[in-house]
């Protein structure tokens, strides 16, 4: 099994997971890989919390992480994706891989014969999702029935997984951003196959009584090129406090990390008494020790 898509997990895989996270998330789990598990984590962009949290996930349950730059490899000279796949499984229990192209990590899970994880891509970031459903479901019970307003870029890799998960989870999901700006239409259509999921240009419809407000930065990996309109057409979408004020009271704020105050994000809210961004970046650490040990479970069970 492979976690490459949001979608490659039903609604019993994320409960799972959710629940292997509440176990580690209590002091006394003793929860742990097979021992010498070793999981190679291949990055062609740069990271700060995914690359650092897998490799302390893998440390702590007693695996063996290998961060790989992808620069430093044959990759950076012609090897093909697929040969690296076969001699990364060869050597390795799991893959994790962060590059740009989402169709070099499909290429990787159709080539490997061990797990194949996804640590983002321009199309999907699902391991980010996990972490998300989880503080929200740790902070405001189960998503079925809740709103989440997404605001800004509507149209890129976090909001994509998130908005998957949250509607395969029963939420409802309001996106909001600028005139004529959709969201990738293969995401959107697959979201609203399992739920409530709309499109608003009006700040104040998309976020009202919304349980839940999250943004994400408006120039993702690989966009550096469009950085100047980008800000200019997305700057009326930032989450500050008056767009929370359309938000139920108790909303939280949420942000994948790293955030640009004063861009998609005013400092207020960032680091306000709503901000559930650095809950997040905790829970990474939880939910990718759980991908690990909820993949090695189907593994042993095939
Ligand atoms: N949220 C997140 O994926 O952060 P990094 O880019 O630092 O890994
Ligand atoms: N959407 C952001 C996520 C960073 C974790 C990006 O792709 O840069």
């Amino acid at each position: 099994m492979n976690l490459i898509s949001s979608d490659d997990l039903t609604k019993a895989d994320i409960k799972r997971l959710f629940t292997i996270g509440s176990k580690l998330s209590s002091q006394r789990s003793e929860l742990s890989l097979r021992s010498n598990t070793t999981v190679a984590l291949l990055f062609t962009e740069p990271s700060t919390r995914t690359r650092v949290s897998f490799e302390v996930a893998v440390a702590q349950l007693g695996g063996m992480p290998i961060y790989i730059d992808a620069k430093t490899t044959q990759l950076s000279r012609g090897e093909q994706v697929g040969d690296t796949a076969k001699m990364l499984s060869m050597y390795c229990d799991f893959i994790a891989i962060r590059t740009y192209d989402h169709e070099t990590v499909v290429q990787m899970g159709e080539n490997s014969t061990i797990p194949v994880i996804n640590a983002l891509t321009s199309l999907e970031h699902p391991t980010q999702a996990l972490a998300d459903i989880y503080t929200i479901y740790q902070k405001k019970g189960d998503l079925k029935g809740l709103k989440i307003a997404f605001i800004g870029d509507i149209a890129q890799n976090t909001c994509n997984s998130l908005m998957l998960s949250a509607a395969k989870l029963g939420a409802e999901f309001s996106l909001v951003g600028p005139k004529g700006w959709r969201p990738k239409s293969q995401y959107y259509n697959k979201a609203r196959e399992y739920g409530r999921v709309y499109v608003s240009e009006s700040i104040e419809d998309g976020l009202e009584d919304a349980d839940v407000v999250y943004t994400d930065t408006f120039v993702s990996m690989g966009f550096e090129g469009e950085a100047e309109e980008r800000r200019k057409l997305f700057l009326p979408y930032q989450l500050n406090q008056k767009a929370m004020s359309y938000a139920k009271r108790d909303a939280i704020a949420m942000h994948p990390l790293p955030a640009h105050r004063g861009e998609e994000i005013a400092s207020d809210v960032l680091d306000g008494k709503q901000s559930a961004a650095w809950d997040q970046a905790k829970n990474k650490l939880v939910m990718e020790k759980a991908i690990l040990l909820y993949l090695s479970e189907v593994e042993e069970n095939k």
